[in-house]
C-alpha cells in the first residue's frame, strides 16, 4: 500500500504494521492491560450520532478555532507523544512541518528525539508536554528549555504517575534504545530499512534528558518503567501550581478525566484541560474522554479550555466532541501510524485525510463555523 492510497487512519496502521519492527508497532499500538479501555476510547463515539441540517448555504466553510492562547486553522492537533525517530527517521521533525503546513498545534515530548531548538523556527505553535521527573534539575531544564524556544503552551501530564501495565511491551522486550534480544533481532532483521536507517542515521537520543540522567539512551528501559522509576509520584496540585508559575505561560494539564479535577484545574488557574486516559495506556478500564466529556463540560464548561484527546480516527469523532461543547480535540495515534509510514509526507496526508473529512461533515450538517455544533445535534442511539 502507498501513502496516497492511505485513505484514513486503519490504513496507516496497516502500513506502519508493514514498515515497522513488531516490538515498535505493538509500543504505538499497544495499551495497557487487556486493552479495553483503548478500545472504548474509539468505540465511544459510534454510540452517539449526528443529526444534520439542511438548506443552509454551506459552499464556505470555516475550520478555524481559538485553543490555547493561538488561533488555529483546524479544529484538532497532534498531541505530544514520545520517542518519534523510533518510528520514522524524521522523527519529530516531520511532524512539526506537517503541522506547520495546516497551521495547527503539535506536540514535543519530554522525551522527544531531536532538540527543542530544531523545531523553535517552526510556526505552527507548539505545545510542551513535561513529565515531572523527581530529578528538579531536570524537570526545570525543560521548562527553562520551553521558554528560550518558543513554545506556546505547556501540558503537564498527570496521568503517569506510575507506569501502565503494557504486556505487548513486556512480550516483545520492548525498551528505549531498542534492546535487541534473539526473539527481536528477527522482527528487526525482517525491516532492513528500519535497520538501515537507525544505524546509519543520526545517533538515537532523547536530548532533554540526556545531560541528566541515562535511561533511555544509555540505558534501556520500558517506557512504563521509565514513569515508574524516574517520575515524582508525590507530585500533587501544588507542585503543578509551581510549574504553572515558573513557567508563566499558556498551561494545560493532559490527563484529567473526573469533574472533581477539572474544578481543581480551574482553582490553579490552568488555562486548559486535555480530557485523557494516555491513550489507553495507563489504567485500563477507565472511561473514555468522549464518554466523560459531558459531566466535565457541565461543571467547568467556559471557565477553562477543554480538549478531548482519545481515540479520534474520523472527521465525525471530532464533530461529536465539538457538539459535545469540547473546544478543541487532538490525538496521537491519529498521526503517528502515518508518521511510521512515510515521515511528513505520511502525517501530511493523515492530517488532509482527517481536515476534508471534517470539512465535508461540516457541510453535511449544515454548518460553516465551528461553534455553530452543539449539543441539539446529537442523539445517543
Ligand atoms: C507513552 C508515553 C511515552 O508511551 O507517552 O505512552
Amino acid at each position: 500500500m502507498k501513502i496516497s492510497s492511505c485513505n484514513n487512519v486503519n490504513d496507516f496502521r496497516e502500513l506502519a504494521r508493514k514498515n515497522l519492527p513488531s516490538p515498535i508497532f505493538h509500543y504505538i499500538d499497544g495499551a495497557a492491560d487487556d486493552e479495553v479501555t483503548c478500545k472504548r476510547n474509539t468505540a465511544a463515539y459510534d454510540d452517539c450520532f449526528l443529526v444534520p441540517r439542511v438548506l443552509r448555504s454551506v459552499e464556505t466553510v470555516d475550520l478555524g478555532i481559538k485553543i490555547l492562547g493561538k488561533k488555529i486553522s483546524l479544529p484538532f492537533f497532534l498531541s505530544p507523544t514520545a520517542l518519534q525517530r523510533l518510528f520514522h527517521h524524521e522523527g519529530e521533525m516531520a511532524v512539526a512541518k506537517a503541522a506547520q503546513k495546516f497551521n495547527t498545534f503539535f506536540g514535543i515530548s519530554s522525551l522527544s528525539t531531536i532538540p527543542i531548538e530544531e523545531i523553535k523556527s517552526i510556526s505552527s505553535p507548539k505545545i510542551f508536554q513535561l513529565y515531572f521527573h523527581k530529578d528538579k534539575g531536570l524537570t526545570n531544564s525543560m521548562i527553562d528549555k520551553c521558554k528560550s524556544n518558543n513554545i506556546d503552551a505547556i501540558a503537564l501530564t498527570v496521568d503517569t504517575i506510575t507506569g501502565g501495565n503494557r504486556e505487548r511491551d513486556i512480550r516483545t522486550g520492548f525498551t528505549s534504545p531498542p534492546r535487541l534480544t534473539l526473539k527481536s533481532f528477527l522482527s528487526f532483521m525482517f525491516k532492513p530499512k528500519w535497520g538501515l536507517n537507525y544505524i546509519f542515521r543520526k545517533k538515537f537520543d532523547l536530548p532533554f534528558l540526556s545531560d541528566f540522567i541515562k535511561e533511555g539512551t544509555d540505558i534501556k528501559i520500558s517506557v512504563s518503567d521509565y514513569f515508574t522509576n524516574m517520575l515524582d509520584q508525590n507530585m500533587s496540585w501544588k507542585d503543578a501550581e509551581n510549574v504553572k508559575k515558573k513557567w508563566g505561560g499558556t498551561f494545560c494539564l493532559k490527563g484529567i478525566m473526573s469533574k472533581e479535577d477539572a474544578k481543581k484545574a480551574v482553582d490553579i488557574g490552568a488555562n486548559a484541560i486535555m480530557i485523557s486516559n494516555h491513550g489507553g495506556r495507563q489504567l485500563d478500564g477507565s472511561r473514555s474522554p468522549f464518554d466523560q466529556l459531558d459531566e466535565i463540560i457541565d461543571t467547568v464548561g467556559g471557565k477553562i479550555e477543554i480538549i478531548c484527546d482519545g481515540g479520534i480516527r474520523r472527521g465525525s469523532h471530532i464533530l461529536k466532541a465539538l457538539s459535545k461543547g469540547a473546544n478543541a480535540c487532538s490525538g496521537g495515534r491519529l498521526y503517528l501510524y502515518a508518521l511510521a509510514s512515510g515521515g511528513e509526507v505520511g502525517v501530511t496526508k493523515a492530517i488532509e485525510n482527517l481536515k476534508n473529512e471534517v470539512e465535508r461533515d461540516m457541510k453535511l450538517m449544515g454548518v460553516t463555523k465551528i461553534n455553530q455544533l452543539n449539543r441539539t445535534n446529537l442523539r445517543f442511539k
